[in-house]
C-alpha cells in the first residue's frame, strides 16, 4: 500500500506552510527542489561536504542534504528565494554582486545562507572569522577573495541598516 510508506510532514518554508506526504528517506534538499519546486538551493556532493544545499533551519545554517524532511517538520526554513523582498535584494546579495563574489554561481546560495548566519551571531567579523565560517562551502571558481569582500562589504551595509533602524 503505498501511503504507508509515506508521513505527512509540514514544513514552514520562507515564511509560507508547505505539507506534503513524504517517505521517510527523503532528504530536505529534495523536498525543497522536487516536492516544492524551490531550485534556488543547490545539491552538489550529497555527502556534506561541498555546502551548496546549506538553508537555514531555524535560524541555523544547516547542510539539507544531511537532514531528512520528517525531520524538519513543524520547522522554519528560510532559501536563497526568501531573502529578496520582492525586487530588493538582501544587503548580502548586493554585496556579493557588487563584490563579483560569484562566477557560475553554484556555491552561492549556500555561501549567502552561511554569512546570513555568521552575521546575525557575529555582525563584525574579522577575515579569519569570515574564512573559518565558510570553511565548510566550497567554490570552484572565485579563488574565495571576492567571497570574503563580499562578506565584509554585507557587514558593513547591514550595520548601517541597524543604525537607520536605531534611529
Ligand atoms: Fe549538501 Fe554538498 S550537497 S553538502
Ligand atoms: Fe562557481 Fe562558486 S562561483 S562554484
Amino acid at each position: 500500500m503505498d501511503g504507508a510508506w509515506k508521513k505527512k510532514v509540514s514544513i514552514r518554508v520562507n515564511g509560507v506552510e508547505h505539507s506534503r506526504e513524504v517517505e521517510p528517506r527523503v532528504l530536505l534538499v529534495h523536498f525543497l527542489r522536487d516536492a516544492i519546486g524551490l531550485t534556488g538551493t543547490h545539491t552538489g556532493c550529497e555527502t556534506s561536504i561541498c555546502g551548496a544545499c546549506t538553508v537555514m533551519l531555524n535560524d541555523t545554517a544547516v547542510k539539507s542534504c544531511t537532514v531528512l524532511a520528517v525531520q524538519a517538520d513543524g520547522a522554519d526554513v528560510l532559501t536563497i528565494e526568501g531573502l529578496a523582498k520582492g525586487e530588493t535584494l538582501h544587503p548580502i546579495q548586493e554585496a556579493f554582486w557588487e563584490c563579483h563574489g560569484l562566477q557560475c554561481g553554484y556555491c552561492t546560495p549556500g555561501m549567502i545562507l552561511t554569512t546570513h548566519q555568521l552575521l546575525m551571531r557575529n555582525p563584525q567579523p574579522s577575515e579569519d572569522e569570515i574564512r573559518h565560517a565558510l570553511d565548510g562551502n566550497l567554490c570552484r571558481c572565485t579563488g574565495y577573495q571576492h567571497i570574503v569582500d563580499s562578506v565584509q562589504l554585507a557587514a558593513k551595509k547591514m550595520g548601517r541598516k541597524a543604525v537607520r533602524r536605531r534611529r
